[in-house]
């Protein structure tokens, strides 16, 4: 009796253990998806033959890669709301792909062919986007000059603003600790040497989300092909901030290109030659997406959130917290300790406040700085061109340089925008 019983589960076992060899040798004998850090459904997330063999190894398998879109204008705090993102270990962060497609296209394009340029530039936009979002980091050499050589490049655009391109395996120099305050721009290509791309993507292939920044992309509507992708799960978060805001912000960090808007500011009268043209239509298709968002059309639905810029800087825990629910992020201790170091006054050191780009800084003095930074007839000005804009975002016009500069009354009205179902 007692023998038999122990036969059987001898043999119980010794069936497992063949079957647990035969799995193994099965996915060790697969090339690629199974390997290594490399998750299953990264590189054929629909192929079903991958994902069984990868489901029913004794391996945990991660689940497939999710995209992110932080979809933004200049100057509208997307610096600081990427920052968010990065911090999370989980997260391989691009800072503004696009703009080495940019910088390719104006040197080659001329002036006459420049309807025909858009479309193809907002192609091209697309292409390197899902290239990037399905970790093909060596597509970037189609546009990076000079041209980078066996896949190395030391003209990465903002590469410091990444942390997974600023520690291993990308760059063994990068300790956490070091990247984590990702101190200024020069600090990474100088410790990390040039770029190995294909080491990029090596790094890509093992963060369970791709997020990308970018200001180049005129309304959600361009993305539409991208969002609908099959080989994407892609989630847009929609970054606006108020027009006179950004404005401002784009006058002092761009002075050359607004001097005309300066010397506005400086004298009170507006000179003839200012160019209303691009905040009015920066104002235009902040205002499409908005409505194409909470429209919520089929190919759009739980896949876009809107966020206010002062929402964010007023209240981050909250909103960070939000964002993290929408793109199906756990909370991490990194992304909270950087919340706080970011927003409140104290933690700034002086150096870090002339940087163009800087985001260490107090985000709700920020925020509203522009009132004490435009004259009124500016301001009033704006409100013409974007009133409509303005009403939509839930940003209050004022009637008086004084209810301007009152900073005990807010032009922010607080706004539950539907959420993303
Ligand atoms: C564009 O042209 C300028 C001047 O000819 C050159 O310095 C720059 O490197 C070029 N940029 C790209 C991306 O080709
Ligand atoms: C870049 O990284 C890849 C992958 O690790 C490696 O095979 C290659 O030799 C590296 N290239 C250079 C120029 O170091
Ligand atoms: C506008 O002028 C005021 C002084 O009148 C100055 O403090 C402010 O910085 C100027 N704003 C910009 C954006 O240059
Ligand atoms: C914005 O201004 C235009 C033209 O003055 C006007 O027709 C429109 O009703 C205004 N919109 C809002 C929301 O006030
Ligand atoms: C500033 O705004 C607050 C709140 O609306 C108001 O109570 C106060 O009277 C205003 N101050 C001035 C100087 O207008």
């Amino acid at each position: 009796m007692e023998c038999s019983w122990k036969t059987v589960l001898l043999l119980v076992c010794a069936s497992l253990g063949v079957q647990y060899t035969a799995i193994r040798t099965l996915r060790d004998t697969l090339p690629g998806p199974c390997q290594g850090s490399f998750n299953c459904h990264t590189r054929q997330p629909r192929d079903s033959r991958w994902k069984a063999i990868c489901e029913d190894t004794l391996l945990p398998v991660e689940s497939p890669q999710k995209h992110i879109l932080l979809f933004a204008t200049t100057r509208s705090g997307s610096s600081f709301t990427g920052q968010l993102l990065n911090q999370h270990p989980g997260v391989f962060y691009v800072f503004e792909p696009l703009f080495h497609v940019q910088q390719a296209f104006t040197n080659t394009s001329s002036r006459l062919h420049r309807t025909l340029d858009r479309r193809a530039l907002l192609g091209a936009y697309r292409d390197l986007l899902l290239n990037l979002y399905t970790c093909d980091l060596r597509f970037m050499e189609n546009y990076i000059r000079p041209e980078p050589q066996e896949h190395v490049t030391g003209s990465f655009f903002r590469r410091s603003s990444s942390h997974a391109l600023c520690t291993p395996p990308v760059c063994p120099a990068g300790s956490e600790s070091v990247a984590n305050g990702l101190p200024d721009e020069t600090w990474c290509p100088k410790n990390c040497g040039a770029l190995n791309l294909s080491l990029a993507s090596v790094s890509c292939l093992s963060k369970g989300h791709v997020a990308i920044k970018t200001v180049r992309i005129p309304e959600i509507g361009d993305l539409r092909t991208l969002i609908e992708d099959p080989r994407l799960d892609l989630k847009v978060i929609h970054l606006v901030r108020d027009p006179r805001a950004i404005l401002a912000s784009r006058m002092m960090a761009f002075s050359d290109q607004f001097r005309a808007w300066k010397i506005w500011n400086a004298t009170r009268r507006q000179p003839r030659y200012v160019d209303l043209s691009q905040i009015t239509s920066t104002c235009k298709d902040m205002a499409a997406s908005v409505e194409m968002g909470l429209q919520r059309p089929a190919w759009l639905r739980g896949r876009y959130l809107l966020v206010r810029y002062e929402d964010l800087a007023f209240h981050p825990e909250d909103k960070a917290s939000e964002i993290y629910r929408f793109v199906g992020l756990k909370k991490d201790s990194r992304v909270w300790s950087w919340i706080s170091q970011n927003t409140n006054s104290d933690a700034c050191s002086p150096s870090e406040w002339n940087y163009r780009y800087s985001t260490t800084r107090d985000s709700r003095a920020t925020a509203e700085s522009w009132r004490r930074r435009l004259d009124f007839d500016i301001v009033n000005t704006l409100q013409n061109l974007c009133n409509d804009t303005l009403a939509l975002l839930g940003y209050k016009q004022v009637h008086s340089l004084v209810q301007l500069r009152n900073m005990s009354y807010s032009l922010v009205e607080a706004q539950t925008f539907q959420p993303p179902l």
